[in-house]
């Protein structure tokens, strides 16, 4: 008998073609979210589920659905998933990691540029007919060749933006737990530093971490107050790594200069107060938005489904732990 596998959401057709070999695919073609419990309904048959970083796979979701194998994630990010309580049971939990470095480093980057060139402030002033003509202090930003740029966080991504970082001979620092190859930091001309350090001292302070216990709310209220006044935040990374309401005083205060956003902490909604700032650029989580990179994701989340399915090792496992007992069966 075919496996059985719940798509939890509109997905690229290639991952279907591939799902649909090898399984029975319940499919909810639709952009709507599922809650917890219709969630749990749907997953009561299911061997895996392909998911989306909109899905609740919390430890109850999981306790709930009694033939879970497989959480196959497209996206990197997957803090949406219990990752422990999947351990626990003994399910292979994949992410998309790669396919959209390079997407989601571009993206920062324009994020960073729109925000210190204050391009969508100047877009709003043309499209209100406000534009009578060149004047020498018109719609002025700040700065970014020769600045400093501060990444946290220099995995993929973070080095992804670094590499950036060349073309306009920026200075950059990255703050990171671990340290990384000489070689690396060589060729991407990056220093690593403490995190109070990269705050004091960078133009730009771009986030690359995960979202986790220990980097939920990194930078508050005492991180903003070590920003230069004429910095700029820049978070492509999770919404909750940030205390969205201390961004919010310091944009209103002045502490810092402006932001860049494309993840909030209670995604969809938005922190009251930032919609009224005109120094912060506010994108819909768009980082890895490209149809060729979104289309790479869902076929790699369905192929890693299959994979496990069919007795193959995934290729992106975030738990691997759990696969070792299966290859030794
Ligand atoms: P990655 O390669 O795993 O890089 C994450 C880096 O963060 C690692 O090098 C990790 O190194 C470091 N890190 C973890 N905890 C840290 C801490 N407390 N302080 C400093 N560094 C820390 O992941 P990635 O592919 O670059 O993706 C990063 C994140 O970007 C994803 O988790 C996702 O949330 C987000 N993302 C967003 C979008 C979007 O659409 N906006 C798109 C893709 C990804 P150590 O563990 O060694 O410290
Ligand atoms: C998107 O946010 C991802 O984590 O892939």
């Amino acid at each position: 008998m075919k496996p059985r596998v719940f798509v939890t959401r509109r997905v690229y057709p290639a991952a279907l073609a591939i799902l649909q070999e090898h399984c029975v695919v319940d499919y909810q073609d639709s952009h709507d979210t599922l809650d917890a419990a219709r969630l749990v309904r749907r997953l009561q048959h299911a061997d895996a589920v392909v998911c989306q970083l909109t899905d609740p796979l919390t430890a109850a979701v999981i306790a709930a659905a009694p033939k879970l194998r497989g959480i196959h994630q497209i996206a990197v990010g997957h803090d949406n998933i219990d990752v422990a309580a999947a351990t626990a049971r003994g399910i292979v939990v994949t992410n998309t990691p790669g396919v959209l470095t390079e997407a989601t480093a571009d993206l920062t980057w324009a994020l960073l540029l729109a925000a210190a060139r204050r391009v969508p402030e100047a877009e709003r002033f043309l499209r209100a007919g406000k534009w009578q003509r060149w004047d020498v202090d018109l719609l002025c930003g700040a700065d970014v060749s020769g600045r400093t740029l501060g990444l946290v966080g220099f995995g993929r991504i973070g080095q992804a933006v670094a590499r950036r970082a060349l073309g306009f001979g920026m200075r950059v620092l990255y703050a990171s737990r671990s340290e990384t190859p000489a070689a690396v930091e060589q060729e991407l001309r990056a220093q690593r530093v403490p995190l109070d350090l990269l705050l004091k001292q960078s133009d730009f302070v771009s986030l690359h971490v995960p979202l986790r216990d220990e980097t939920r709310h990194l930078i508050g209220v005492e991180q903003l107050c070590q920003m230069k006044s004429t910095a700029f935040l820049i978070n492509t990374a999770r919404g909750p790594v940030v205390d969205e309401r201390a961004l919010v005083a310091a944009l209103e205060e002045g502490l810092i200069a402006g932001a860049g956003l494309d993840v909030f902490e209670t995604e969809p909604t938005v922190t009251p107060g930032l919609l009224q700032l005109p120094n912060v650029v506010l994108l819909p989580h768009v980082g890895s938005a490209v149809t060729s990179v979104r289309s790479l994701m869902c076929a790699l989340a369905a192929n890693d489904c299959v994979a496990l399915l069919t007795g193959e090792r995934p290729k992106h496992p975030v738990n691997p732990q759990v696969l070792a007992p299966l290859e030794n069966e």
